[in-house]
């Protein structure tokens, strides 16, 4: 055997292995028990001792250089393996994390902004009042009879005798004259509380927004101006409005206002919004009865002063806009129902 072949032919196919498992098994082939190598050295004993040392020099240089080829490319190819694994683990750390799941506004909430901005864009400004509020306040100073079947403990949660949940939002507008002389241009959204039986369409508890504007000269060609352009707003820029006489203790007159129906053709066929009618019944309104701004009193009492006032439900908004059939949807706090308003 020649042992330089041997090792230039063993060195030639060291640097040839792909990765260390070949290089393992070449190992074994080359330096192994098995191997011509290791059984030549083993024949060495055998040999007259004049030609020992000097074949044992040749292959133990041999063996030498196998093995320091061996553990060059052992180094080389273990390199090259943990690179290749760090670049398969690899974090990036700059990569953006899920963004955390963002709340939003509950339905009620966005349709009272919505409602309240458009009169915010017709300048009014918001008032808020409490909840819980004088009797005087929600009945009295909106000339509310003493006898008014709406003051009855099946109708109105009382506190105390002189103290309510208040029932509309429109004692906002007593305080709000109490507080400020006029031009009065105000918007008061908030929560009112009835003695009702709830149903698909009626909740104990529900949402308003006031309106009151009270300056010189006010008419009621002025209530109709900002309801149209608030109905405009909300429903779509096609939309008229129509006032139908109707009563409200605080109002003289008093108005119920419709909606022309957005969602047919208005020609009476029939439609699930308007049920045929054409017109779609969104609030009550009316100029401020002299009694109202005569309790308000100060400069509201004065001559040529004037005012209109409306109130609408927030939830029968919510409910017109968005097709929207029970009241009580608004209130359980299933996510199914809310998530759609996301
Ligand atoms: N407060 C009335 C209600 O709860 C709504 C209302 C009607 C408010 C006419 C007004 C108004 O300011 O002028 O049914």
């Amino acid at each position: 055997m020649d042992a330089a072949a041997l090792a230039s032919d063993a060195i030639a196919r060291i640097r040839e292995a792909g990765d260390t498992s070949q290089l393992e098994a070449l190992r074994v082939e080359l330096l192994g028990r098995k191997a011509p190598l290791t059984l030549a050295l083993r024949e060495l004993g055998t040999l007259p001792a004049e030609e020992r040392s000097a074949r044992g020099a040749v292959l133990n240089e041999a063996r030498k250089a196998i093995e320091a080829a061996l553990s060059q490319r052992r180094e080389l190819l273990e390199r090259q393996e943990l690179d290749s694994r760090l670049a398969a683990d690899a974090l990036d750390v700059t990569l953006p994390a899920p963004a955390p799941p963002r709340g939003y506004a509950h339905v009620l909430q966005q349709t009272e902004r919505d409602v309240v901005d458009v009169f915010i864009g017709l300048g009014f400004q918001v008032a808020e009042g409490p909840e819980i509020e004088l009797a005087e306040l929600n009945f009295d100073a909106l000339n509310t009879s003493p006898t008014h079947p709406s003051r009855q403990r099946t109708d109105t949660y009382y506190v105390t005798d002189d103290v309510i949940l208040r029932t509309q939002t429109s004692p906002v507008q007593a305080r709000e004259m109490a507080r400020r002389p006029p031009p009065l241009y105000i918007v008061c959204p908030g929560r009112v509380y009835r003695r009702e039986t709830v149903d698909a369409t009626h909740g104990a508890l529900f949402t308003q927004v006031e309106g009151l504007a009270v300056d010189r000269g006010l008419t009621l060609a002025h209530l109709k101006g900002v309801l149209l352009a608030w109905a405009q707003a909300m429903f779509g820029p096609d939309r008229e409005v129509r006032l139908r006489p109707h009563f409200f203790p605080f109002t003289e007159p008093s108005v119920e206002a419709d909606v022309s129906c957005f969602n047919c053709a208005r020609d009476g066929s029939p439609c699930r919004v308007c049920r045929g009618e054409g017109w779609i019944e969104v609030l009550g309104a009316g100029m401020v009865d002299p009694n109202v701004l005569a309790h308000a009193g100060g400069e509201y009492a004065e001559p040529g002063i004037s005012g209109f006032a409306w109130g609408m439900g927030v939830e029968r908004i919510a409910m017109l806009r968005h097709g929207i059939t029970d009241l009580r949807l608004f209130w359980e706090n299933d996510l199914r129902f809310l998530e759609q308003f996301g």
